[in-house]
C-alpha cells in the first residue's frame, strides 16, 4: 500500500511519565517515520476543538481537563497504511483491553489516560494534522 501520514499525539499522562522517548523508539520500530513533531501544552479552547466530536459524550469535560493538564507532543506520521498501523500499533481505547504490546497496554492508565491518540480515518487525519502543522512544518 501507497505512503499515508496520520496525526499521533503523545498526551499528558505518557509525557509527565517520561515513556515519549520509549513511545517515539516503539512508532519508529513499527516502521513509522516522523515526519513533524512538537511539544505544546494545550489550551481549553483548543483541546476541546480538536476533541469537538465527543462534545456531547458524558466523558468530555475530563478529557478537555486531562489533555490541558500538561505538555503534549504531536507528530505527523508516515508509512504504508500509517492510519490502520497506528490504531494497531496503539492498541484499544482502554489498556485494560489492549493487545499485550501495544503502547496503551505498555503505557495507559485507564480509559482516558491512554497515553496517546491516532487519527481514525483519512479524513480526520488530514484535519488533524493541518490543526498541529502547517503545509511547511510537514515537508
Ligand atoms: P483517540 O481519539 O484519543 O485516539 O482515542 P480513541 O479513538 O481510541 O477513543 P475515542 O472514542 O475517540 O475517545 C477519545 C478519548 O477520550 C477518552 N475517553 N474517555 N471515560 C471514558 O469513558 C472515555 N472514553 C474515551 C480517551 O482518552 C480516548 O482516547
Ligand atoms: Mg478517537
Amino acid at each position: 500500500m501507497k505512503n499515508e501520514r496520520t496525526l499521533t499525539i503523545i498526551k499528558p499522562d505518557a509525557v509527565r511519565a517520561r515513556k515519549a522517548g520509549l513511545i517515539m523508539a516503539q512508532l519508529e520500530a513499527c516502521g513509522f517515520e516522523i515526519v513533524a513533531m512538537k511539544k505544546l501544552t494545550l489550551t481549553e479552547a483548543q483541546a476541546s476543538a480538536f476533541y469537538a466530536v465527543h462534545q456531547e459524550r458524558p466523558f468530555y469535560g475530563s478529557l478537555v481537563a486531562f489533555m490541558t493538564s500538561g505538555p503534549v507532543i504531536p507528530m505527523v506520521l508516515e508509512r504504508d497504511d500509517a492510519i490502520a498501523s497506528l490504531r494497531r500499533a496503539m492498541g484499544a481505547t482502554n489498556p485494560a483491553e489492549a493487545a499485550d504490546g501495544t503502547i496503551r497496554k505498555l503505557y495507559g492508565t485507564d480509559i482516558e489516560k491512554n497515553a496517546i491518540h491516532g487519527s481514525d480515518a483519512p479524513a480526520t487525519a488530514a484535519v488533524e494534522r493541518a490543526f498541529f502543522f502547517s503545509a511547511l512544518e510537514q515537508g
